[in-house]
């Protein structure tokens, strides 16, 4: 892989920015200074070093994010604030999309790679990837609702699968799901004749939202995700 992108891929700059980094020779590529961006770099073996400091190269990034509401899940839009309108300056943004979608109002995790395999695969309807709600209600829970969400409920002609519901008090619960439909959990509460009011999410698979900050980012791993 050519210097200048290697050097882009790992976020150090734009091309420009980059051939300029290259041409202050601030760049060694094996304690070697190269002051050509078109050098070849094998990414597994090679040490790069930009102003002393290794970087590695990382084909895969993952993020995880503790969305703000007001923000809509898409890498782009012509009139909303999007998630990448949260990302702090240190992630690196190329090929970055969401996994999944929470609502514009809904805060909470949100999994970014630009790993489009392992997106496609989180998504894909056989995954069954486990996604756990906060969710605050309009009205009071019934024990008798709780057990209808567990069970299933109609969510205009779809059955949704057996879901974990646990009481926090009577207008809160964790509502844990399989699937990922438009607005499912608004739509389950809407099927035992309530409203969500307020919505986070709180788990993904094995990630957890635990003591992330409303709007925090932190990079994790493949082996945190799967
Ligand atoms: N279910 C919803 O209704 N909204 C979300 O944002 C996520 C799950």
């Amino acid at each position: 892989m050519r210097l200048d992108k290697y050097l882009v891929e790992c976020g150090i700059g734009s091309r420009k920015e980059v051939k300029k980094i290259i041409d202050n020779k601030l760049v060694s590529v094996n304690d070697k200074i190269i002051s050509s961006s078109k050098e070849n770099v094998d990414e597994e073996k090679d040490i790069v070093k930009y102003r002393d400091e290794i970087i590695k190269y990382k084909k895969f990034r993952y993020y995880i994010l503790n969305k703000k509401g007001g923000y809509i899940t898409a890498v782009d839009d012509p009139k909303d604030k999007t998630v990448m309108d949260l990302l702090p300056e240190w992630v690196i943004k190329k090929d970055l999309a969401p996994v999944g979608r929470l609502d514009k109002d809904t805060e909470g995790l949100l999994l970014l790679t630009n790993d489009g395999q392992l997106n496609h695969r989180l998504l894909s309807p056989k995954s069954h990837v486990d996604k756990t709600y906060y969710a605050e209600l309009e009205k009071d829970i019934s024990e008798d609702n709780l057990e209808k969400l567990r069970n299933g409920v109609d969510i205009g002609g779809y059955i949704t699968m057996p879901a974990l519901a646990e009481k926090i008090d009577d207008k809160k619960i964790h509502l844990t799901i399989k699937e990922g439909k438009f607005h499912q959990v608004k739509k389950m509460l809407e099927a035992v004749d309530n409203k969500v009011i307020y919505l986070k999410r709180i788990s993904f698979g094995k990630l957890k939202l635990d003591d992330m900050e409303l709007g925090e980012v932190r990079e994790v791993n493949l082996e945190d995700i799967i």
